[in-house]
């Protein structure tokens, strides 16, 4: 029987090279990623020169660990789907250059994939019953926005933020605090047992279904500096539990709110911030107390990989749809 649709999907729009192998949308028989974190944490960042070049020397022999533990020879797979933005430039240009010459040389679709359909798709891996409709919570290193999904890959936004994405902020607190990179798992961490009611800021109502996380950061980074000046003591855990209250609930009030207005009645994280614990949390028990039903991503498809990718091109591809020629080119800027 020849109806299953097996897509090779590729992903290296930051510091993760990764290739997986997925059935129909919906099933991963590989899912490698070779991730560049403690190459970058000797930077306490993502160097993107550095990151480029770390894709070329990772990304065949990924791809090539992707078809051997899907058991799959090239011969097998039905069309290539390849990342090409949002992202750093030198990074996605890696992986497009790759994706096109394995099209080109096995004549197969070559599907473009945006990077945030991809981390939505990652919840059809996760719940093979999951279908559009539904308001999807979408917090990563690069975004942060309420969208409502309409059809697969198709989606309005509701609300975004004015600067700083929530990832962002979490990393440059965990810099100013020492903690290293990626800085949202280190905070996390410290966040246990710290106290959660430090004011750094007034908030500001005004922003409807925006959010705005840049001026929160500097409240925090100005709030350490202050405390080291006067050689006092910083409170590193109750700093990194107070921030990540903050955001949390800024984050998961305005997306119940957001379902109660759009009236819908799935709510889906998606990104790699939706492995915090009380981001998650704190979503299921207002789920619960709104009768809304809360989906969250499997932690292998919270952060970068390329399942996700090709769950997404898998829903491309059968509507013929996201078909790439020779001409696909990296779009670091590609909007949500
Ligand atoms: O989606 P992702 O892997 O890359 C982008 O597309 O940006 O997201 C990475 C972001 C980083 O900012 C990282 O600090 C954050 O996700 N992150 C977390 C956690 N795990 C990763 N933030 C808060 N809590 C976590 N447990
Ligand atoms: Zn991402």
């Amino acid at each position: 029987m020849k109806n299953d649709v097996k897509i090779l999907a590729i992903e290296s729009s930051c510091d993760e090279t990764a290739a997986s192998v997925i059935v129909n949308g919906r099933k991963c028989l590989s899912n490698i990623i070779s991730s560049q974190i403690d190459i970058h944490t000797l930077f306490g960042g993502v160097v993107p020169e550095v990151a480029s070049r770390n894709h070329i020397m990772a990304i065949d022999s990924v791809v090539n660990l992707a078809l051997k533990e899907a058991n799959c020879t090239l011969n097998e797979i039905d069309a290539i789907a390849v990342t090409y933005g949002a992202g750093l430039i030198g990074s996605l240009l890696v992986g497009v250059s790759y994706a096109k010459a394995l099209a080109f040389a096995t004549k197969k679709p070559l599907i473009a994939v945006n990077h945030i359909n991809g981390h939505i798709a990652g919840n059809y891996l996760t719940y093979p019953e999951l279908t559009p409709p539904f308001i999807c919570l979408l917090v990563s290193g690069g975004h942060t926005a309420i969208i409502k999904v309409d059809e697969y890959n198709k989606h309005s936004v509701i609300g975004s933020t004015l600067d700083d994405a929530v990832g962002e902020s979490f990393d440059k607190i965990a810099r100013v605090l020492g903690l290293g990179y990626p800085g949202g798992p280190k905070v996390s961490r410290e966040a246990i047992g710290g106290r959660t009611d430090l004011q750094f800021y007034k908030s500001n109502p005004s922003l409807g279904f925006n959010f705005s996380f840049s001026g929160k950061k500097t409240a925090v980074i100005n709030y350490i500096h202050t405390l080291a000046q006067r050689g006092e003591e910083v409170p590193v855990k109750d700093i990194c539990a107070s921030f990540q209250h903050i955001a949390v609930e800024e984050l998961a009030t305005k997306t119940i709110a957001a379902c109660k207005k759009y009236k819908q009645n799935k709510l889906v994280l998606a990104g790699g911030v939706s492995a915090n614990k009380q981001l998650r949390e704190r979503l299921q028990e207002l789920g619960k107390e709104n009768n809304i039903k809360v989906y969250l991503p499997e932690f292998e498809y919270c952060t970068d990989n390329a399942a996700m990718i090709g769950a997404s091109a898998y829903y491309s591809y059968i509507a013929g749809e996201d078909i790439a020629d020779m001409n696909l080119a990296p779009a670091p800027g590609l909007s949500l």
